[in-house]
């Protein structure tokens, strides 16, 4: 069986498919936001802090259950403790639904790329509301009214899916291939929107704005919360992603080295994007006569709103660097997305020993199928629902079993005698410690902490119902992996 395993025909393959799947949406627009709604230059603190606290510790680890078990993470576990099969089913089951929202955003992105040639959300702030609610998604008043699909995005999340698929079916060795596309087209255009953002008049007060420390932030428990969120959504961590990727490495491959160079890749583009971002709300800013406090609207309406808006104003080329932008969302996302469908396929075929080439298309369709829910007018709502409980209960879950299962049941001594056996760089006892108590205690309080404010105040201000949904969805999401992981398998 280890023998026929897929491989990654180089070490760069490898960084450049982690790195791939790091950066995505999430650095483009959550990194900013999140960073300017949580003190601006000071929330780098705790970022970093948890980039060394919990984010390079559990890639590590991760890297290690790929690298060890030569599994996807279902049988990955199970080989460690006979437990702990549906701990990785319960990661590939939350993938999935992402995967399902991330694509349908994505498909937003196809419909604005088309747009772009006409910039048809025109060039004030009422149009460009307008045209996001109501020309693209034609957004229903409340989460209870779906009002039928939207077959623009239902088009783009078709071509998402097929775009994924021609990704995958080849096999690793050419994803591999691919991944260097999809790592180095996003980075050329960042480089280039930094340069144009940099260069417009105002771009200076967009900066101070991203950068200047607001220290008072460092005392609110909530800030920690978002660096801690931040660093586990970026960093593709506690879903499946990074051991299905590791255990495509040959037995003798580096862990440490590739865990430190993939992180630091990966902030540091999000860093550099915020350059990119603020440089152009400050000219926004500026053209409009308002202060950079006034055009910053938080999540989802940063990429598609207030950016749009933005570029429309350009003094020239505006149509170039409004499909440019897009352009930069694409590609970012697809190596995301795709990550996000080969631990679920890899799975599958793991444990049931079904051929991949059957697999991939059935789980493509699937997530398609899925996903048709997003694209209709109450789309948007429950995008941000279910993210909500996906990416702060799910993750935290995960991560925690994560610790457990490694740190004790496994005992962290001996996952680190082997990473170290086979890394460059040699990791000391500081690893067991935050494996055993640091990260699971972080982990563990700040689920008490976001349960206890959920069930005072709902989420979002949407109805409560949706709350129960929502929390509906993550326990039904774990009975699957219970009944999954009991179902005999292959091997
Ligand atoms: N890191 C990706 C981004 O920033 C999104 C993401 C979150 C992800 N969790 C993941 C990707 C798990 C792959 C696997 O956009």
């Amino acid at each position: 069986m280890e023998s026929t395993r897929e491989r990654w025909s180089s070490r760069s393959a490898f960084l450049f498919a982690v790195i791939g799947s790091a950066i995505g949406l999430g650095n483009v627009w959550r990194f900013p936001y999140i960073t300017y709604e949580n003190g601006g230059g000071a929330f780098l603190i705790p970022y970093l802090i948890a980039l060394i606290t919990a984010g390079i510790p559990l890639m590590i680890l991760e890297y290690y259950v790929g690298h060890f078990t030569q599994s996807a993470p279902p049988i990955a576990f199970r080989k460690i403790w006979h437990r702990a099969e549906w701990a990785g089913w319960f990661a590939i089951l939350l993938i999935f639904i992402l995967s399902t929202y991330y694509c349908t955003i994505m498909g937003w992105c196809v419909n604005y790329l088309y747009y772009s040639f006409d910039l048809g959300w025109g060039n004030t702030a009422e149009s460009v509301k307008a045209f996001f609610n109501n020309d693209i998604l034609q957004l229903s008043s409340s989460p209870s009214v779906l009002g039928g699909i939207r077959l623009p995005i239902v088009f783009g999340l078709a071509l998402v899916w097929l775009w994924i698929y021609l990704s995958l079916f080849k096999g690793v060795e050419t994803l591999g291939k691919i991944v260097y596309f999809t790592v180095i087209i996003p980075w050329l255009i960042i480089v280039i929107m930094v340069i144009r953002g940099l260069t417009l008049p105002g771009a200076i007060e967009g900066i101070k704005f991203y950068l200047t420390p607001d220290f008072s932030v460092l005392l609110k428990p909530k800030v920690w919360l978002a660096a801690y969120g931040q660093i586990f959504f970026t960093l593709s961590l506690a879903m499946g992603t990074l051991i299905v990727y590791a255990s495509y490495l040959h037995e003798e491959s580096d862990i440490t080295v590739n865990a430190f160079l993939t992180s630091i890749a990966n902030c540091l583009t999000s860093f550099v994007a915020g350059f990119a971002v603020f440089s152009t709300l400050g000219y926004l800013a500026q053209t409009l006569g308002v202060s950079v406090k006034d055009v910053t609207t938080s999540g989802i309406g940063l990429a598609f709103v207030t950016y749009p808006m933005a570029i429309s104003l350009l003094p020239v080329a505006a149509r170039f660097f409004a499909a440019l932008f897009f352009l930069l969302l694409l590609t970012l996302g697809i190596d995301s997305a795709f990550s996000m469908t080969e631990p679920v396929v890899e799975s599958i075929v793991d444990k049931w020993g079904a051929k991949k080439k059957y697999v991939l298309p059935v789980i493509c369709v699937l997530g398609f199928l899925v996903g048709l829910p997003f694209t209709t007018r109450a789309g948007l709502y429950w995008i941000d629902i279910a993210d909500h409980f996906i990416t702060n209960y799910g993750i935290t879950v995960v991560g925690l079993l994560e610790c457990i299962i490694i740190g004790y049941v496994l005992g962290a001594k001996k996952a680190r005698s082997y990473i170290n056996q086979v890394s460059e760089m040699k990791i000391g006892i500081w690893w067991d410690i935050f494996i055993k108590f640091l990260t699971p205690a972080f982990l563990g309080t700040s689920l008490v902490f976001q349960f206890v404010n959920l069930i005072k105040k709902g989420y979002g201000g949407y109805p409560i119902w949706t709350t129960y949904t929502g929390m509906g969805l993550i326990i039904f999401l774990a009975l699957t992996a219970i009944i999954l992981a009991k179902r005999k398998g292959a091997v």
